[in-house]
């Protein structure tokens, strides 16, 4: 390991993204006792960054001047600054790996949605730390860097990994899809405000457990999902009565779904798309059926709430489709924002290494 790497010189910058993550199937199990939910699910990566610089600052860490932590970019004031920020975490993690206390300077440039449900907060930790772990001299292996990436947060490894894989466990154990090729073109319609990942969680076990056991509900046809569709319209307080007697649907598995994205029929592989979080994102902010049903009535081959929400994505056939679908959805005003993106792509990399410090690299919109 090199010196010199130890020495704050105030120059040498180290860039990485990690991009965005979505779940195209997202099967929630019950809370264990650590207060995780066991998870089946299909992530994959999508064409959203996270662009994080790393320099060293000048000073030693734990010296009173805390690293600088600067967030540009959509949604930048509700980013904490100080050490919960989760890719100031990855630093500390890497530093007292590597025995330093050099300070480091932390740039975070937004390109993901904060809290709406596509890991943003994971990608600057995974960036973090395969921008750190160059800046430090570490040279630890991607899986090393998934190993400390599981101890930041349950997401963050896939957000290393990126293309398609198999998350078990709280989500951190993976298993890429090799054959899971598929392109997928997708609508993101961005809420305004954020939603607490733990507390849609927390709203799933609470909707679980009231549909376990209704009050003054007479338990119904499970199966009965068409009348309770036809109620809402006629007498919403009755369809609700109808929902809560009937528990909650829980995705199956997801073999027809890895076969579909093998495959080149995005409408195959829309039909499989589940996710059990949706019911809770949807209880907390009722506003979204109204953003699903807009980008239904678009056209979406299929519209579900993405993660824990409020993001809502809407997969389309092809890229002239999904940029049909997305002009009405912006045109109609439910949604703050809306923008088109690919998957899968690649996970986090280092787009510059620049041992002069200047300010970064010229990078476009995508942060690539
Ligand atoms: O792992 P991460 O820090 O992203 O998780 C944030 C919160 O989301 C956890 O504290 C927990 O409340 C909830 N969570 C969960 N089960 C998972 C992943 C996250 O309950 N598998």
């Amino acid at each position: 390991m090199p010196r010199d790497v130890f020495t704050p010189d105030g120059a040498r910058a180290v860039t990485a993204v990690a991009p965005a993550k979505i779940n195209l199937h997202l099967g929630v199990g019950d809370a264990r006792p650590d207060g995780f939910h066991d998870l089946l699910t299909v992530y994959r990566a999508v064409d959203m960054w996270e662009r994080v610089t790393v320099s060293f600052a000048g000073g030693a860490a734990g010296s009173g001047d805390d690293d600088e932590i600067t967030v540009t970019g959509p949604g930048a004031p509700q980013v904490p600054t100080d050490r919960t920020n989760l890719a100031a975490r990855a630093v500390d993690l890497l530093r007292e790996e590597a025995g330093s206390d050099a300070r480091i300077a932390i740039r975070i440039h937004k390109g993901v949605p904060v809290a709406g449900g596509m890991a943003g907060g994971s990608a600057d930790a995974a960036a973090a730390l395969v921008a750190t772990d160059r800046l430090l001299g570490l040279g630890l292996g991607r899986a090393a860097l998934e190993e400390r990436a599981a101890r930041l947060g349950s997401d963050v490894p896939f957000c290393v990994r990126g293309g398609t894989a198999l998350g078990t466990g709280r989500g951190e154990k993976l298993a890429t899809l090799l054959h899971a090729r598929a392109e997928q073109h997708v609508v993101v319609a961005l809420a305004a405000g954020g939603l607490s990942t733990p507390r849609v969680f927390a709203e799933l076990d609470r909707l679980r457990a009231e549909r376990a056991y209704p009050e003054g509900a007479e338990r119904a046809d499970p199966e009965g999902a068409e009348g309770a569709e036809g109620a809402e319209r006629a007498d919403p307080e009755a369809a609700a009565r109808v929902r809560a007697a009937r528990p909650l649907p829980r995705a199956g598995g997801v073999e027809p779904l890895v076969e579909a994205l093998a495959g080149d029929d995005p409408a195959a592989v829309a039909a499989l798309l589940a996710n059990d979080l949706e019911p809770a994102a949807l209880s907390l902010r009722p506003a979204l059926r109204k953003t699903l049903r807009t980008g239904q009535e678009a056209g979406a081959l299929h519209g579900m709430v993405s993660g824990s929400g409020p993001t809502c994505l809407f997969f389309c056939s092809d890229r002239d489709h999904a940029i049909a679908v997305a002009a009405e959805i912006s045109e109609s005003g439910v949604a703050r924002e809306v923008r088109v993106t690919r998957g899968p792509v690649g996970g986090a990399h280092i787009i510059s290494d620049d041992p002069s410090g200047v300010t970064g690299p010229g990078v476009d919109s995508t942060g690539k």
